[in-house]
């Protein structure tokens, strides 16, 4: 079973887009707070939380617990993602009358508990869990808790009470994104008075000196570390958390206050307060740009593909990109599954395997058992049937669905009738076969003309580059539409894979910030790009945009 990569991003987004629209029309809300844990609640949702919309009080589901009530555009928006209700009801958010208000009611079925008074969620997470043991039921209680509330004694409280009972069936979140209401955390109550300071960047650096695990820990807790916006690290967190018996368990997540909206992030101001109408459709396009580097390990070392993976992954790379090639489709070999599972071992990050096989529909199978969390197939192996029997097997096994055109290669039409559900489309930009090859300067024109097809045919997946994409022209492919980066050469061939990366990522945000400033320009002129640039206040963000848009002529 793969990790559900591609389904759990897409309504991630697609519950960050709700929150933006319920704040915006109240205009009011909590978007800060809601997008550091939009990870979470998206793992939770779309692939551990049991649950049934169509019968909230189902005895034997999850509980989900949102002590940090304040985030409720959060939980409602990823409620009604999962069929609790009309997405279009998060409109009336904090309207009189709404089942929807600012913090979360149990008028509104399938909310568990009034949150809003800080520091009490857990206790009440711990009292429900116990129940589930006296009755010896078998649901699992998910509660996510915030850095601020933590400065309650009756969180301590409950800690102890969870750890005394060995109340296993209980996992915490500690959304750990160092801001709350009026600063930042380590400022109202630090645990390290050394190591509070104005610049929270810095105060990051020194992250792993924090406290609060050491402090989870003397409570008698179990405690998982993670980056809180790496769903496969959430996911991985959840399976040990359920697999931990006799206490109770902490997941500390790393966040980012607004995550995904460059402006919004780690600004304190974001905590409680809503966008104006005018910038949410550039927010919106935004959140339609986020983008995954995916490494290709065959530019590597052949003879240690163990050490190509581990470079990636203190390279903090999005995937692990492997390109299978079986010497008949393309005149070189690589490697097969049986080298994908003995890989799969050594990291979480999710594999990306590219097929470029013959008669792919015969191995399919292979590649999901060894643990892939995304397949892609090309075109010119496959057809509307044998396609159909891959893109259902993926999804049943809830790997994502890749489909990839060679240079010379138009998108088959018996393909539209996939491209709604389809989650990846690879355009290779080099002839398959190697790495270390020129980027073809006809793919830019070829992306334009598939982004007209990919519309027409409600395409919600990813395009991903592939092939000689590099420093020098990685912000045109991303302008052209492309969302996720292979690297051969320009990353695993470099000495410092973390600084390629990096590299990789500061180029692609720079091309981000020009598209959302021609948005701007395009919907409101000087005065909206002026607006615009005016909401980036943190760290240098401001200047190098303004950079940005006095290069385009629009100050
Ligand atoms: C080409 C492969 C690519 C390639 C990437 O057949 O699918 O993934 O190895 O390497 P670079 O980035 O060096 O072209
Ligand atoms: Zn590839």
């Amino acid at each position: 079973m793969g990790l559900n990569y591609y389904q759990i991003k897409k309504n991630i987004l697609r519950a960050r887009k709700l929150v933006i629209k319920a704040t915006n029309t109240a205009g009011s809300g909590h978007p800060g707070g809601s997008f550091s844990m939009a990870e979470i609640l998206g793992c939770l949702f779309n692939k551990h939380l049991k649950f049934d919309p169509k019968n909230p009080q189902w005895e034997d589901r999850d509980r989900l617990v949102l002590s940090k009530g304040h985030a409720a555009p959060g939980l409602f928006s990823n409620m009604a993602v999962a069929g609790y209700f009309p997405e279009s009801e998060l409109e009336t958010l904090r309207k009189f009358g709404s089942k929807l208000q600012g913090h979360p009611d149990l008028k509104c079925p399938g909310v568990e508990f009034c949150g809003g008074s800080l520091g009490t969620g857990l206790s009440y997470s711990v009292g429900i869990a116990l129940a589930g043991k006296i009755d010896s039921k078998d649901y699992h209680v998910y509660t996510i808790i915030g850095d601020g509330e933590s400065d309650e004694g009756q969180v301590w409280e409950a800690a102890m009470t969870a750890a005394k009972y060995q109340v296993d069936n209980l996992t915490v979140f500690l959304d750990r994104n160092f801001i709350q209401q009026d600063s930042y955390t380590e400022k109202i109550m630090p645990l390290d008075k050394k190591l509070e300071s104005d610049n929270l960047s810095e105060m990051w650096k020194d992250a792993s000196r924090w406290k609060t695990g050491d402090k989870w820990r003397s409570f008698g807790w179990n405690v998982i570390e993670i980056d809180g916006h790496r769903v496969e690290q959430i996911d991985s967190a959840i399976k040990k958390a359920n697999a931990t018996k006799g206490v109770p368990t902490i997941i500390i997540s790393r966040t980012i206050k607004g995550k995904s909206v460059e402006h919004m992030e780690d600004n304190p101001a974001w905590h409680g307060k809503a966008p104006d109408s005018d910038v949410v459709p550039i927010i919106n396009m935004e959140l339609d740009s986020q983008f995954m580097i995916a490494p290709s390990i065959i530019a590597g070392d052949m003879t240690n593909l163990e050490n190509e993976v581990k470079r990636c992954v203190s390279g903090r790379s999005d995937y692990i990109h492997l390109d299978v090639m079986d010497g008949q489709f393309v005149p070189n070999k690589t490697f097969d599954h049986v080298k994908i599972k003995e890989l799969r071992p050594l990291t979480v990050i999710p594999f990306d395997s590219h097929l470029m096989i013959n008669e792919p529909v015969k191995h399919v199978r292979d590649y999901i058992d060894a643990g892939s969390d995304i397949i892609t197939v090309h075109a010119e192996v496959t057809d509307e049937s044998s396609f159909g029997e891959i893109h259902d097997l993926l999804k049943q096994n809830q790997v994502g669905v890749g489909f990839a055109i060679n240079p010379d290669t138009e998108l088959p039409e018996w393909s539209y009738k996939f491209l709604p559900s389809l989650d990846q489309l690879i355009v290779m930009s080099v002839v398959p076969g190697k790495s270390g090859q020129k980027y073809i300067e006809e793919t830019h024109a070829k992306m334009a003309r598939l982004n007209t097809i990919l519309k027409e045919h409600n395409f919600s997946g990813y395009i991903e580059a592939d092939g000689g994409v590099n420093l020098e022209n990685i912000g045109s492919v991303f302008a052209d539409g492309a969302r996720a980066f292979v690297g051969g050469g320009a990353i695993i061939g470099q000495q410092d894979v973390r600084a390629a990366i990096r590299d990789f990522r500061t180029e692609v945000l720079s091309s981000r910030r020009q598209l959302l400033l021609d948005k701007a320009n395009e919907l409101g002129g000087t005065e909206l790009v002026n607006k615009w640039i005016g909401l980036h206040v943190v760290g240098e963000k401001q200047e190098q945009i303004k950079k940005i848009a006095q290069e385009r002529g629009y100050l």
